[in-house]
């Protein structure tokens, strides 16, 4: 495990982009407190100091760079796949990478490109609320962890080699081929929602059909299907 640890950085994402020159391909970073912690659409994440599980895993490997849409997902299921192992019920994948226990948040994943011409490498950050049980007022969606679901304490350093293999193992497994869509299929939390979104400038009612083999997600809107890619669209549900 090529793994580097810090009490405190700005960000495990940006540590990453600063230094991914020097670093070989699935380097594993992690930190106990962040000060500049990010969030998906320019927002903060926020997390107690040393509660919780705060990391990024760089993503040098050309194919692997070329599947990033599966990459994502992939991430969110390898998340669902160890949660289930440490007895957690009612998982979920909200699309296109957040994981939900009984509806709430317990998991954020930012997926970065480094672009110079073209794509060099991706930083995956994952936030994993571990053993954080008070959440102030200024989540957008309401916040779990895994000692909220659980009612005990989770060791973070074995929790956190854990993740490590699953992750490495999985992405090889997409290496290979394989795509999980049968898998994460059975966790798509967004599955025939109805849902509204903006379009040219007007709130439409759409439904979410779900989450299509190659990671976008099917929306019908008036009688169409359209599929979206991460990042084009913002779902209020
Ligand atoms: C989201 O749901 O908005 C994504 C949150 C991603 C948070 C993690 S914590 C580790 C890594 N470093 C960051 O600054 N962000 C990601």
């Amino acid at each position: 495990m090529k793994s580097l640890h810090f009490d405190s950085l700005d960000s495990t994402n940006t540590y990453l982009k600063d230094n991914y020159q020097n670093l070989d391909d699935l380097t594993f970073v992690s930190c106990d407190y962040q000060t500049e912690g990010k969030g998906r659409n320019g927002r903060q994440w926020l997390s107690e100091d040393s509660q919780n599980l705060l990391f990024s895993v760089l993503i040098k490997d050309k194919f692997l760079i070329e599947e990033f849409k599966k990459l994502s997902v992939v991430s969110a299921y390898s998340i669902i796949q160890i949660l289930e192992n440490y007895g957690l019920k009612n998982l979920s994948l909200k699309w296109p990478n957040d994981v939900y226990a009984n509806d709430c948040k317990i998991c954020g994943i930012l997926l970065e490109a480094i672009t110079r011409n073209e794509i060099d490498c991706l930083v995956i950050g994952i936030g994993l609320n571990v053993n954080q049980t008070e959440f102030n007022d200024e989540y957008r969606i309401r916040p779990t962890s895994m000692k909220i679901e659980l009612n005990k304490d989770t060791d973070k350093v074995n929790l956190k080699r854990n993740i490590y293999e699953k992750l490495v193992s999985n992405f090889e497994t997409v290496k290979n081929g394989h795509d999980f869509y049968s898998e994460i299929t059975k966790y798509d939390y967004l599955k025939n929602k109805d849902a509204t979104t903006t379009i040219n400038r007007n709130e439409e009612k759409i439904r979410i059909i779900g989450i299509n083999r190659d990671c976008s997600l099917k929306i019908r809107f008036k009688n169409e299907d359209l599929d979206i890619e991460a990042g084009e669209i913002t779902l209020n549900l």
